[in-house]
């Protein structure tokens, strides 16, 4: 009974407010660090140290924090509630005679925390593709599609239908499958979907013909227990409704 009581005592204070989370793991011995990743309370790699299996991670032999079943990159756990993780992306490539040479559709099922609506975009990158990202069930979740009828319009940076587009993330997704498709012809192009961190991808229209060599984009993670009124507070608006 005593062995439980830090254990409790914390829970409570965990739920009670979220500023107390520096407070040391609720055992000694943790492993408070993964390489150069913190690794704070409620999350830890061994039990008594995680305060449930929602917040078991894992550090690989080479140094490589990881959450889930299977294995989501961590790339940093911040005590205000969010978890920095790498998700793959979708991809379709051709080639001249316009055979599918490549490509790539993962389902994400990263952990049991919600992708964060505020902090995140749903991109697609290429020519005239449709895409979305489809959640249990094949339930719509959001989408966008691109044209290059204007190639001319594909500005750098610029992500807003020509060559790119993006689209916001409702609240609550913890998974998802993408769906990607064109309604032109393809011949020598790829295209792209991925869900990515605010800031971290920037459109180039080179990109169209050949993206840099990314396998993995940044996201943002809800990791708060209890009600978080920030991504209610903040920009609910305009997604695709789910029905
Ligand atoms: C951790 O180390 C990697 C390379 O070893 C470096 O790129 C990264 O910036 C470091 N992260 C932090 C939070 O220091
Ligand atoms: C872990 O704890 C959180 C917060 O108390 C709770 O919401 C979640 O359902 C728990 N998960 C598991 C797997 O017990
Ligand atoms: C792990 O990957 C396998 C194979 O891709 C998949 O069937 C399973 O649903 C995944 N589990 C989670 C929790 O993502
Ligand atoms: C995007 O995120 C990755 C992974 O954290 C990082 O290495 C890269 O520098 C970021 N790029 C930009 C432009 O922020
Ligand atoms: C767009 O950016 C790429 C590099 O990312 C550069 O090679 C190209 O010249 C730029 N194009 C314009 C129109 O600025």
């Amino acid at each position: 009974m005593t062995m439980l009581l830090p254990l409790f005592l914390l829970e409570l204070i965990f739920s009670a407010t979220e500023v107390t989370f520096a407070l040391a793991n609720p055992k000694s011995g943790c492993l408070d660090k993964c390489g150069n990743i913190s690794i704070p309370y409620p999350f830890g790699t061994n039990e008594g140290c995680y305060l449930n299996k929602s917040y078991l991670v894992e550090c690989s032999a080479s140094n490589r924090l990881q959450i889930g079943e299977n294995g989501t990159g961590v790339l940093d756990i911040s005590l205000d509630g969010q978890l920095q993780v790498l998700f793959p992306l979708a991809y379709m490539c051709y080639d001249r005679s316009g055979k599918l040479i490549s490509s790539s559709s993962p389902d994400v099922k990263p952990s049991r925390f919600p992708i964060s609506s505020t902090r995140n975009k749903f991109t697609v990158v290429g020519c005239d593709s449709i895409a979305s990202i489809l959640g249990p069930g094949q339930m719509y979740i959001t989408g966008c599609h691109t044209s290059c009828s204007r190639i001319s319009g594909a500005k750098n940076g610029s992500c807003y239908g020509v060559g790119c587009c993006q689209s916001a993330i409702p609240e609550g997704i913890t998974e998802f499958d993408f769906y990607l498709s064109s309604y032109m012809w393809d011949s020598n192009v790829c295209r792209y979907a991925f869900i990515v961190e605010e800031g971290n991808y920037t459109f180039s229209w080179t990109d169209l013909r050949n993206m840099p060599k990314v396998e993995l984009f940044p996201v943002v993670l809800d990791w708060a227990v209890g009600d978080t009124d920030c991504d209610k507070a903040q920009g609910t608006q305009n997604y695709v409704s789910r029905e």
